[in-house]
């Protein structure tokens, strides 16, 4: 039907001038880029938005505006449609203050509530010498504030670390995890 939006699909904008933005990204991101690039028809390119924030956030720990610009470039696509995208998902970070290498989620929905999360959450608390919403001052970790279930109840009391869920936790499991990583 003429004029309806809701059937628009936003396709490479061939016209976009390039100016150099998307040198800004790094191997890494071009090559995931490439990667999620392969696997949509030619003029889809726009579906590679979300395995390219991806990539950003596992180099620089937040999205900032000059890299969302930068894939937006590589992608031919305006940067709305990337600045919408990412801030629509939860798992993306804006803010550069909360950067950091390990984020963690702790679900505190009602699954999680009822088994116990509240005392993983102060424990991790304790551990890692912050509050909620915080980051260590090595920029190791960020205890990131989570609205919603992150839907792995049946593993209820459950946490995510970075693109990891863990499941089934007791503190002890939680100090095993933290103090695994890198
Ligand atoms: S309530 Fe925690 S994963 Fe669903």
């Amino acid at each position: 039907m003429a004029g309806d939006i809701t059937t628009k699909t936003i396709h490479p904008v061939s016209h976009i001038k390039k100016t150099g933005k998307a040198d800004l990204l790094t191997a890494f991101e071009r090559a995931e880029l490439e990667k999620w690039l392969a696997r949509y028809p030619e003029d889809q390119r726009q579906s590679a938005v979300l395995g390219a924030l991806r990539a950003v956030m596992h180099e620089d720990h937040y999205l900032s505006v000059p890299k969302m610009d930068a894939v937006a470039e590589y992608l031919g696509i305006p940067p709305v449609a990337v600045y919408e995208v990412a801030s629509f998902y939860s798992m993306f970070e804006l803010d550069e203050k909360v950067a950091a290498r390990y984020s963690i989620s702790v679900c505190t929905n009602v699954s999680c509530m009822l088994l116990g999360s509240d005392d993983i959450l102060a424990h991790i608390e304790n551990k890692l010498g912050i509050k909620l919403g915080d980051t260590t001052p090595d920029r190791r970790f960020f205890l990131k504030r989570e609205e919603e279930c992150l839907a792995a109840c049946c593993g209820a009391p459950m946490m995510q670390v970075n693109h990891v869920y863990h499941t089934d936790l007791t503190p002890e499991k939680v100090d095993e995890i933290l103090d695994g990583l890198e």
